[in-house]
């Protein structure tokens, strides 16, 4: 199968990254706690790297909570900080909004030994489409905040949301574009349903998942549809398909159907929290 992405979009965003990343002290980069290697782009390393890093794995709702925990672990072993997070929810913003405070600790001390008290550090969210950029924005600024930087007269300056008084955030995301490196990137973000389905095959997609699911999470597909046992994943697609009764009109089996049902149920969490890569078994940058 073959993953297709829009580069003419992806040079546009890039560069506006590198542009907005100048005005900031800290990079706040959402990744999908489910797939956090795939959705993650290796150029914020390179963009970011003066930068204070902190990462939130979003969606963590949906993914495996040990695994949730190695990749924080992960994280700060490589420097940077870590959160896990649920962005719809606000009962989590207040752990964000002091880890934040940690992460730039040493520029708000250096600040206040240069006589400089009033200035916030500035901040800036990124990351790929779909893992939640405008939902944790909308969560973490809530309604209390006041957008500066629009004052009439002040045109085409930056629109920053006044957090509290150590912290502004840049109200536009940075928008990474995924790093289609090898196929398996592709396939998991399509797991995610990051990529329009309609440009993949579905059924090819499935079996793929179902593949995942046999080898990391051995009995989740068997609970769930009531399976016969069986290590091939086409096999057991079909006694998905049977299982959930997609048939076509004339009996046979419909993949398509199945595919659909599966896909879904993996990403609203219905085969329970999930997460398809780890941090042993991967390598970051
Ligand atoms: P983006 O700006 O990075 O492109 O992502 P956006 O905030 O639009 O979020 C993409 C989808 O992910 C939304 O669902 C949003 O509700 C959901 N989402 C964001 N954060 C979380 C999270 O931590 N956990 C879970 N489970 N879902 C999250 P949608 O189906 O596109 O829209 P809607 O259902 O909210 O209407």
């Amino acid at each position: 199968m073959q993953y297709q992405w829009y580069p003419g979009h992806m040079t546009k965003a890039k560069r506006q990254m590198q542009e907005d990343i100048k005005l900031v002290d800290l990079v706040i980069e959402l990744v999908d706690a489910r797939v956090p290697v795939s959705s993650h782009n290796p150029d914020i390393d390179e963009i970011g790297k003066s930068k204070s890093r902190l990462v939130l794995l979003n969606k963590a709702d949906l993914a495996d909570e040990s695994k949730n925990q190695a990749w924080c672990e992960y994280y700060k072993s490589r420097g940077m900080y870590a959160v896990r997070l649920d962005a719809r929810n606000r009962a989590g913003m207040k752990e964000v909004q002091n880890v934040i405070q940690e992460a730039c600790k040493e520029k708000l001390e250096r600040n206040r030994r240069r006589g400089i008290l009033n200035r916030p550090v500035r901040a800036m969210v990124a990351g790929i489409p779909n893992v939640g950029k405008s939902t944790f924005i909308n969560s973490f600024a809530g309604k209390a905040c006041t957008k500066t930087g629009n004052k009439p007269g002040v045109t085409k300056g930056k629109q920053w949301i006044r957090l509290n008084k150590n912290v502004e955030l840049l109200d536009t995301p940075g928008i990474l574009w995924p790093k289609f490196e090898d196929q398996t990137i592709g396939l998991h973000l399509a797991f995610i349903g990051s990529i329009k389905d309609e440009l993949l095959n579905r059924d090819e997609m499935a079996v793929e998942l179902v593949k995942e699911l046999l080898s990391q999470y051995p009995g989740v597909l068997a609970a769930r549809y009531d399976l016969l046992e069986s290590a091939d994943p086409t096999e057991v697609f079909s006694y998905i398909a049977k299982n959930r009764n997609c048939l076509k009109k004339g009996g046979e089996l419909d993949h398509a159907k199945a595919a659909a049902l599966l896909l879904e149920e993996f990403r609203s969490g219905r085969l329970g929290r999930i997460t398809i890569e780890t941090p042993s078994l991967e390598t970051i940058g």
